[in-house]
């Protein structure tokens, strides 16, 4: 029987490909850049599987484009950028990478917390830019993060490492999710829920975000969520840009709602250089890295290829986001 194949819609470890093509044959874009929807229309056509990233839109135009796909397999833990009721109805397995990429990420949470408490950035933008004059006993003041109470929106894998990590902060830590933990997760991380969202932000030193975007999230942080929150708070955001009001973000900033933001993801990625955001000393931005440490993205690929295997074997998947598209397959599919 002819080797499925598939195409790769980006420049990954070679070895980590090596082994897809044992089993597979493999065309891939070999670019650090996107590749362009026309191309990746034309090479999916007749493609068995596609390894795809989150800035691949995989929509029912493209779905609709390869006749032959069984799966899709996103190299990411979110997957917004795909559009899963539609892949099931056509009985396409859809694969991502949860897990492998959790405390990487909370640990990059955790690095722009404490860059935007502490101006980390703000401090070496100065002094390079020679503003560095003596020891200011007034100058470069920040907020603690020691003692501090950090609310965590969405308590899924990574919020939790997030809290784990607050631990050792002597921090308080409150969440909202539209899911409770058990009374035992509660006491052994020492984790307090709070019902409403409203009913969080108040209380926050530090607010993280780390729900995957939907409908219902998108924009859960918007102009009247900001002006509940504290002058002194600190938003982080790791998750998906579109969860926060950008707009809304700039206005609260400049006005002193609250005190700074570090935001690793933003509404259009990358932002545009013209972004009002970009010209506040008190929001730190970074390029959509948090899990992007030397292990974590290798494991991160490796996943992606093991799901893409499994899938088109008909073995049970690693990570499958619709396991359930399997009784939507074609006959011989
Ligand atoms: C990256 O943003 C991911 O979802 O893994």
């Amino acid at each position: 029987m002819e080797r499925p194949k598939v195409y790769v819609t980006r420049r990954l470890f070679p070895e980590v490909v090596q082994r897809l093509a044992q089993e597979c044959r493999v065309k891939a874009w070999e670019s650090d850049l996107p590749v362009p929807r026309p191309t990746l229309l034309q090479e999916a056509r007749d493609c068995d599987g596609l390894l795809t990233l989150i800035t691949e839109r995989v929509d029912a135009e493209l779905l609709e484009a390869c006749p032959r796909l069984r799966v899709v397999s996103n190299m990411a833990v979110g997957y917004d950028n795909i559009d899963i009721p539609e892949a099931t109805r056509r009985g396409i397995l859809v694969g991502h990478t949860p897990r492998v990429l959790t405390k990487t990420t909370a640990d990059f949470a955790w690095a722009l917390l404490m860059a935007a408490a502490r101006l980390v950035v703000r401090g070496d933008r100065d002094v390079r830019a020679g503003r560095w004059r003596t020891w200011e006993p007034m100058g470069w003041l920040g907020q603690d993060v020691h003692g501090a109470t950090l609310g965590i929106v969405g308590l899924g894998q990574i919020g939790l490492e997030m809290a784990k990590r607050a631990t050792g902060f002597d921090m308080r830590v409150l969440y909202y999710d539209v899911i409770r933990r058990s009374t035992e997760e509660e006491a052994r991380y020492r984790l307090e829920f709070v019902p409403t969202l409203e009913a969080l932000l108040p209380r926050c030193d530090f607010v993280s975000i780390h729900t995957p975007l939907t409908p219902q999230t998108y924009h859960l942080i918007g102009a009247p969520q900001l002006r509940l929150m504290k002058p002194t708070a600190i938003l982080v955001n790791t998750s998906r840009g579109k969860v926060v009001d950008q707009k809304a973000l700039y206005e609260a900033l400049r006005d002193g709602f609250i005190w700074a933001a570090a935001l690793d993801v933003t509404e259009e990625e990358p932002i545009s250089p013209d972004d009002p955001l970009l010209t506040l000393p008190n929001c730190i931005i970074t390029p959509h890295i948090a899990s992007a440490s030397f292990a974590t993205r290798r494991a991160m690929a490796n996943l992606a290829v093991d799901n893409l295997l499994a899938g088109l074997k008909g073995e049970p998947m690693p990570a499958c986001v619709n396991p359930e598209a399997v009784q939507y397959r074609r006959p011989g599919g």
